[in-house]
């Protein structure tokens, strides 16, 4: 059954228009300046799964609320997983994926790790795509600007048995978005947790689940407290070893132009920004290293000037500098808290790509007709 409906998508999902779309002018308004996450378009992608008929009844509608049992385990258990990633406008108007694959594929093994059916990834790329065609119109045309795809898989259901669903629901929404950090300062400050950690060995760290998320808020809670737009993880075990921001990855500069970032080791998620810098570096000619870095080690080289520069990265906030670093015995800046002449280079050679403004040496980018 699920490669009958994999053959059906395949040929493309049935697209019921909305009835009400958003007013072009209102639309065009909306565009300015659409913040982050906060602009949603006219459309939603829908799969359902039961244990009967697998994947089935695949269709791009209007967007929607859902109705759900208050039973479902979603709502209990947290089963659930997600991904992001973006579509560009091109250069010539048309519109563009990065490397879609990659997240069809850890969306995959999300779902694996959470006791839920993988999405087998065709039918995620094509989802992607319809909803690509159906609301190419919200990508907007600002520098930064681009349409965030959010894929997500829900448990549904009604039972409180602690067991996995046999139901689930997938979807995709699509929201127009600009950068996502909002200040005036070239850098983001970081606060460095010493109470909350993210992801243990054997847990699910490397899962983009939502429990990872809810479980960082009250950190970056602590964060914006101290003044900082976001909050480091350290290691569970030794609480020493710097591993993850609430919702992106992080790479170290040095003086002799190497590059580091913490090794996939079970509990840091598999970005595909991440990895594309990786290989993005390695292309410059840059040594790129995936080696545990102890938070003491940042201060100390920071402070010696050792450490040159220090950048988040993701899908979300693509490449954005670190300038300072806090925790509860006092903070450190980096590079003067100005952008880092490797870090602007990445984010320039990783851009450019996306947007179709350099050539595309790894054929990372997808083009949706
Ligand atoms: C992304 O970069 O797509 C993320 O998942 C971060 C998000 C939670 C804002």
């Amino acid at each position: 059954m699920i490669d009958e409906v994999f053959e059906a998508t395949k040929s493309g999902i049935p697209f019921e228009p909305s009835s009400k779309p958003v007013p072009v002018e209102e639309r065009a308004r909306l565009l300015i300046d659409p913040g982050f996450g906060k602009v949603f378009t006219d459309h939603m992608a829908m799969i359902e799964y039961d244990e009967q008929d697998g994947w089935h009844d695949a269709r791009v509608t209007a967007r929607h609320a859902f109705t759900m049992d208050p039973a479902s385990p979603v709502l209990h258990y947290a089963q659930e997983i997600f991904e992001g990633m973006k579509a560009y406008r091109r250069p010539n108007g048309g519109a563009a994926l990065f490397r879609p694959d990659a997240n069809a594929r850890r969306f995959a093994k999300s779902a694996i790790r959470m006791a839920m059916p993988p999405l087998p990834e065709e039918m995620f790329l094509e989802s992607v795509r319809a909803m690509v065609r159906a609301d190419r119109e919200w990508i907007p045309e600002t520098e930064e600007g681009s349409l965030y795809l959010r894929p997500f898989m829900i448990a549904n259901g009604s039972f409180l048995g602690m067991r996995s669903s046999t139901q689930f629901i997938y979807a995709v929404i699509a929201s127009s978005v600009g950068s996502y950090f909002k200040g005036s300062s070239p850098t983001v400050s970081v606060w460095v947790t010493r109470e909350y950690v993210r992801a243990a060995p054997g847990g699910t760290g490397e899962a983009k689940c939502g429990g990872n998320y809810a479980g960082s808020l009250v950190a970056q809670g602590e964060a914006i407290r101290q003044g900082c737009d976001q909050v480091v993880f350290l290691d569970a075990i030794e609480r020493r070893w710097v591993e993850e921001l609430g919702g992106m990855n992080v790479f170290f500069v040095f003086e002799d132009g190497s590059v580091q970032t913490p090794p996939l080791d079970g509990t840091i998620l598999h970005g595909v920004t991440r990895d594309s810098l990786i290989t993005l570096a390695r292309d410059m000619g840059l040594t790129v290293r995936e080696e545990p870095y102890s938070i003491e080690q940042w201060k100390a080289d920071a402070e010696s000037g050792r450490l040159r520069e220090a950048f988040a990265c993701g899908t979300a906030a693509v490449v954005t500098p670190i300038g300072r670093v806090k925790q509860a015995d006092g903070e450190f800046l980096i590079g003067g808290e100005q952008t880092g002449r490797i870090t602007s280079r990445l984010r320039s050679a990783l851009v450019d790509i996306q947007r179709g403004a350099a050539p595309d040496p790894h054929g990372w980018v997808q083009l949706v007709d």
